[in-house]
């Protein structure tokens, strides 16, 4: 306890950030340190899942030493642990969870299992105070697109996802082709500012009516077959006009389905988070499609957006007050649904 709130560290190693955030009282953000590893793997073009398991055990205690100097306080004023024990990548999960249980063992703190997609929900906790479930969640990141019926703390319907590839994974695929390296996404972005997002008219693919999954594999192979023959007929690629099109055709069916569902489901508040909710062309097209239809759209700050330990400690806090702990079995689990 510090000054009489309540204390929750919480831990996210899933991918290519360390990261360790303490929050008061489930919603005061008192640390969020971010450790990441993106040089190391942009050499790579990609994340190199053995790297990152042992980046993150290198650096893991030096973050955590970090979040607690900067939030002026000591591991004796920690009252729970959070951790991200799914999904992710298994080796990386697993240096998070080890860490989070040999420490609620020796200062015997309680520790809960966060589930990385709940605390990408709970970004909107800590960057909205006043909002409460139910809400509607879109949740976009580099392995997830995920429409959300956030029912309750913690209690997540999913709506509607991806059939194939998340819209991360599309625009990473396609950015490291036309030379932008990775991570694409935020490259991407930044190229498509430049460009014309109508130089290409990518066909969207919206999938049945009344379906509020998602389908990119398509798009993608239509971005790639086109670089293809352009580059066969010795035409110069505008990468800003692809990057603006390719981006254009991903964005806009996400806004689509995401206010159409809020409309059918008569939810009003959309609360978006991940790591593609980022995308400043993503926040244009919810804010015009939403202020069409009276829908209000929650954005976090971007460093709540992407991977960090401030959303996971706000998620390990409410399922504390519902009671679900977790003890010293708790297992990364890679393939953990929604
Ligand atoms: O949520 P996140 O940090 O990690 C996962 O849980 O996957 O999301 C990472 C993804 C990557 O695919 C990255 O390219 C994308 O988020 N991203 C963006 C932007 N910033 C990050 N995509 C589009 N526009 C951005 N500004
Ligand atoms: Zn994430």
């Amino acid at each position: 306890m510090l000054n009489g709130k309540h204390i929750t560290l919480g831990i996210e190693t899933s991918c290519d950030e360390t990261a360790v955030g303490i929050v008061a009282d489930g919603r005061e953000i008192l640390a969020n340190v971010i450790s990441s590893q993106i040089d190391i793997h942009t050499k790579f073009g990609g994340v190199v899942p053995e790297i990152a398991s042992r980046r993150h055990l290198e650096v893991i205690n030096g973050v955590i030493d970090e979040a607690l100097r900067e939030a002026g306080i000591t591991m004796d004023e920690v009252d729970l642990i959070g951790v991200t024990y799914g999904p992710g990548l298994v080796g990386a999960l697993l240096v998070g969870v080890a860490t989070a249980k040999a420490m609620a063992y020796a200062k015997h703190i309680p520790l809960v299992g966060v589930n990385h997609m709940h605390g990408h929900v709970a970004a909107n906790y800590l960057a909205h105070p006043e909002l409460e479930p139910p809400f509607l969640g879109l949740v976009v990141s580099g392995g997830h697109t995920n429409i959300i019926a956030v029912d309750d703390y913690n209690e997540c319907r999913t709506i509607g996802a991806t059939r194939d590839d998340a819209a991360g994974e599309a625009l990473d695929k396609i950015a490291r082709v036309i030379g932008l390296g990775y991570p694409g996404g935020p490259k991407i972005d930044r190229e498509a500012k430049k460009g014309d997002p109508h130089a290409h008219e990518f066909k969207r693919v919206t999938l049945e009516k009344g379906s509020y999954d998602f389908s990119f594999s398509g798009l993608k192979t239509q971005a790639l077959n086109f670089l293809n023959k352009e580059r066969q007929a010795g035409r110069e690629i505008s990468v800003p006009d692809i990057a603006a099109s390719y981006q254009e055709a991903i964005m806009d069916v996400i806004a689509e389905k995401a206010v159409s569902a809020a409309l059918d489901l008569g939810e009003t508040r959309i609360a978006v988070s991940g790591g593609v909710s980022a995308n400043s062309r993503l926040r244009e097209l919810l804010r015009e499609k939403g202020e069409e239809h009276g829908i209000s759209i929650l954005e976090p700050p971007l460093i709540l957006c992407t991977d960090n330990g401030a959303m996971i400690a706000c998620a390990a806090y409410y399922q504390m007050k519902k009671g679900i702990f977790a003890d010293e079995t708790l297992d990364a689990c890679p393939g953990l649904e929604f």
